[in-house]
């Protein structure tokens, strides 16, 4: 449907776009900045949201297939620790590459933004503020080919 299409692409650009933005706004500086890691509730903040964001993915029929059998406990500790080390936080995400891990899913860009939208929401029901959902998403953006295996 043509407006399904725009929706996507939609979706897409508009991370695209604030991935842009927000590194106009804070270039890359050699002193690592932990406001965002603070500002999504540290660790413990962290792992609240990728919860969530599981629950929410189980209850997706937009991705939750991909998402059948995998080792939950396993997935949600590497999400923290990759959410957690992007942010600024004490912590090192040494999960595979983004590349590696979804190279058999063959991510779409509708599953891609399905993903991204219910983060969205659970950093909501965790009281993140819009500016650091976008500054989260802003970091998450350039994994996006990785995921897609583009
Ligand atoms: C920016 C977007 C994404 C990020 C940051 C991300 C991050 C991660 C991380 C850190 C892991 C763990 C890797 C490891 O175990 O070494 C993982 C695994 C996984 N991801 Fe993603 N992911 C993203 C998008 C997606 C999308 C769109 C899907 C599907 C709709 C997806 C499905 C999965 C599945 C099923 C696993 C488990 C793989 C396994 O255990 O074999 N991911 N992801």
């Amino acid at each position: 449907m043509k407006y399904e299409r725009f929706r996507k692409t939609i979706g897409v650009t508009l991370l695209l776009l604030i991935g842009g933005l927000t590194a106009c706004q804070h270039p890359p500086t050699s002193e690592p900045d932990a406001s965002l890691y603070s500002a999504l509730g540290e660790r413990t903040g962290i792992e609240s949201i990728v919860e969530d964001l599981l629950y929410l993915i189980v209850e997706d029929e937009r991705i939750a297939f991909q998402f059948k059998g995998i080792d939950v406990a396993h997935f949600h500790k590497q999400l923290s620790d990759q959410i957690c080390d992007l942010s600024g936080g004490p912590c090192e995400y040494t999960g595979r590459e983004m590349r590696e891990s979804h190279s058999a899913m063959a991510v779409t860009e509708t599953q891609f933004n399905a993903l991204t939208e219910n983060l969205i929401l659970a950093m909501e029901q965790n009281g993140i503020t819009t500016g650091a959902q976008n500054r989260l998403l802003a970091l998450l953006a350039p994994l996006h080919k990785a995921v897609r295996g583009l």
